[in-house]
């Protein structure tokens, strides 16, 4: 298997549904590794499959710069009527970075890379972050999540975004 690369917006592999995982064989262990590689060569917190082309329900993550957890069939079944405003970026849209405004607390189901029952209660930077590669499993990015005005201040970017893609897959 090479290297993955990463998919940057607005390539619509990042806008489709994901589907669940239901094979845990030897192919998808060195996927996750290739995943796990990639988050820490391209220096992100988080990457979700659809962000290097796979459309899988899966995202590693590593918030605290510790050890790299593993999300498959990932769901939230709770959140926190608190919510926290928290400036975010994504290795899909590089050089853009906004305020993003989720529930502060979250509790979530998943299965492990072995495929067993994971469940887990997060806080602070992890709840974030697992929110934010969630999102992508449903074919949502951070955009799509900010106020009108950070909107209109990161229009130029995005259409620079948006002329490389075009420049790159005509
Ligand atoms: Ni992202």
């Amino acid at each position: 298997m090479e290297d993955l690369k990463i998919v940057y917006y607005p390539s619509p592999i990042l806008r489709n549904k994901s589907k669940n995982i239901e094979t845990f064989n030897d192919k998808l262990q060195e996927f996750i590794d290739k995943m796990i590689d990639a988050m820490y060569k391209y220096d992100g917190i988080g990457l979700a499959a659809p962000q290097v082309g796979e459309n899988i329900r899966l995202f590693v993550m590593d918030p605290n710069e510790g050890e790299p957890f593993v999300y498959i069939n990932p769901e939230i079944i709770w959140m926190s009527e608190e919510k926290v405003k928290y400036e975010e970026g994504c290795l899909s849209l590089p050089g853009i970075y906004a305020k993003v405004e989720r529930p502060a607390e979250i509790k979530i189901k998943a299965l492990s890379r072995e495929g067993e029952v994971i469940e887990q209660h997060l806080k602070e930077l992890a709840a974030r972050v697992f929110q934010h590669e969630y999102d992508h499993l449903n074919g949502i990015l951070f955009i799509d999540r900010i106020s009108q005005l950070d909107k209109f201040l990161i229009k130029s970017k995005l259409k620079k975004l948006e002329k490389e893609y075009n420049k790159q897959n005509r």
